[in-house]
């Protein structure tokens, strides 16, 4: 299987705070792979180096053989590398269409996008995520106005909008009622299959997580503590200790 992240030695400190030590590991190619671990073990932080965000204390990153270590998000972005936030990112004042449009390179961004109509496959495309979102009859309400739930989709329609390659979701369930997450299961796992988008999910929900990803890393106190199978880790005693606070 090719890998199509490729992470080496990536260090990253705040002032004295190491938030992530020397991490080495690989996403393959059209895979959906987890990431896990106790709450400021540095999962957040690496998808910020990952994607851009800021710069790394030390190591390398390729995405699809490709230096990118020292690339900005819009460099990575256009690369086909999306991220989505453990908060949601979305524009509460605008209708859902022009959070929609305003993604779209060929629809341009910025206060200009926003004043021209939506057309074309702008519109089309933006129409049809929407509609695979559960959003479509939504699409002319105002983005603030939707459930929290269904902001986090509406996010998540905008990154496939990017058309990328590789999604990362920094917690995609967190704050999503049950029947919800369930539907988002769904979509993901239709994005990854129908569409071919490699996933990188960090998620605090177990059930999830084991049932999503075929391979899990999980972070501790800013390193790498274990990866493998949903069931390597489910066994694992240093993962099981991490999360009991037990070292
Ligand atoms: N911009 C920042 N400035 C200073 N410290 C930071 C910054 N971002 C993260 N940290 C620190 O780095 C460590 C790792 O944080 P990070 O957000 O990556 O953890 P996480 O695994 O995503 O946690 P959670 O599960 O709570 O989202 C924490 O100690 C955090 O306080
Ligand atoms: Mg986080």
């Amino acid at each position: 299987m090719t890998e199509q992240l490729v992470i080496t030695g990536v260090s990253k400190r705040f002032g004295g705070i190491v938030a992530n030590e020397s991490i080495s590991l690989s996403v393959p190619q059209g895979s959906i792979t987890g990431m896990i671990g106790p709450n400021g073990s540095g999962k957040t932080t690496l998808f910020n180096s990952i994607v851009g965000h800021h710069p790394v204390d030390g190591g390398s990153i390729t995405f699809e053989g490709r230096e990118i270590t020292r690339l900005r998000v819009p460099q990575i972005a256009r690369l086909g590398m999306i991220r989505t936030f453990q908060q949601t990112r979305i524009f509460g004042k605008m209708t859902c269409m022009q959070n929609m449009a305003i993604s779209d390179a060929d629809h341009g961004y910025g206060l200009a996008a926003l004043l021209k109509p939506i057309s074309g496959e702008t519109r089309d495309r933006s129409e049809a995520l929407l509609d695979f979102c559960g959003l479509h009859s939504k699409r002319h309400l105002l983005a603030g106005d939707l459930s929290f739930g269904q902001q986090k989709l509406l996010e998540f329609a905008m990154a496939l909008m990017i058309r990328p390659r590789m999604l990362l979701l920094d917690e995609p369930t967190a704050g999503i009622n049950p029947t919800l997450i369930n539907g988002l299961i769904e979509r993901l796992i239709r994005v990854n299959q129908d569409l071919g988008i490699t996933l990188f999910v960090i998620e605090h929900n177990m059930r999830v997580i084991m049932n999503l990803a075929e391979n899990i890393h999980c972070l501790a106190y800013g390193k790498l503590l274990a990866s493998g199978t949903p069931d390597d880790i489910r066994n694992d005693e240093r993962v099981i200790d991490a999360y009991l606070g037990g070292h």
